[in-house]
């Protein structure tokens, strides 16, 4: 059965643009409040170690000013942990984080890393936090997650983004067979990195996602076509292809 698909729109590199000259402009929360005109569901950020784009006052401003629900990316660490119960947002998605990374590259190490995960789940979890974990699309990874206590998975489609042709398929076949894996064990599913116009179409026709994280795309569309209208574009494109 096909659920209603939720977008949350992700604001880090509209942070990156603002810090690259150390000011305060584009300012994060008002491209969160376009995003709210502009049909998204939910606002993402992540707060990395070295803050290299969403700033801890950018945080704070999201939970205080906006309207819209707050997904925080973080690491599980002490510091983000804290940070996390002092804010309470609506959602913590628990990624994995290498400071010399460009991006996420990879999901968490859900199976040799229960020892590190599965108490930040449980603070999250208890102070009313809805906590997903971002992994790859593979069941025992799933499984793993549950194991941990996590009631929501994120599935990384930076793989399936990135392939092309015959390779891009067989990533598409891991997500809607991870998705299914999801949904048999009980997890509410999301998914996300990469996704652009020419991607999204397959990942949103899958009926048991229920929600999309998307970024960097929408904000490198927007230079041409402005937030909203890159915003509105991939909101009728999830929905075109969900038959909605
Ligand atoms: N989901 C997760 C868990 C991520 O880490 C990111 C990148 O911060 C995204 C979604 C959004 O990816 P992109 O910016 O490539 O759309």
């Amino acid at each position: 059965m096909s659920r209603p698909l939720r977008l949350g729109v992700n604001i880090d590199h509209v942070a990156t643009i603002r810090n690259a000259r150390g000011g305060v402009f584009p300012d994060p929360v008002r491209a969160a409040r376009l995003a709210e005109a502009a049909g998204a569901d939910g606002i993402t950020a992540h707060l990395r170690e070295d803050r290299r784009h969403i700033s801890d006052l950018d945080i704070t401003r999201l939970v205080c000013d906006l309207a819209l629900p707050l997904n925080l990316e973080m690491a599980a660490t002490g510091e983000m942990l804290a940070i996390a119960l002092r804010h309470k947002p609506h959602a913590a998605c628990i990624v994995p984080e290498k400071r010399e990374e460009r991006t996420t590259e990879g999901g968490l190490d859900v199976i040799g890393n229960r020892a590190a995960l599965e108490p930040v789940v449980g603070r999250l979890g208890d102070a009313g936090v809805r906590v997903s974990l971002f992994v790859e699309p593979v069941p025992a990874h799933l499984e793993a997650a549950r194991a941990h206590g996590a009631p929501v998975d994120d599935l990384h489609t930076g793989a399936y983004c990135e392939a092309e042709g015959a390779a891009r398929e067989a990533e598409l076949a891991r997500l809607v067979a991870a998705a299914a894996a999801a949904e048999d064990l009980g997890l509410e599913c999301h998914a996300g990195h990469g996704l652009t116009y020419d991607t999204v179409g397959p990942v949103a026709a899958v009926g048991t996602v229920v929600e999309l994280n998307i970024g960097h795309f929408l904000v490198g569309e927007a230079i041409f076509v402005g937030l909203e209208a890159s915003i509105r574009r991939m909101r009728a494109l999830m929905d075109e292809a969900r038959g909605a």
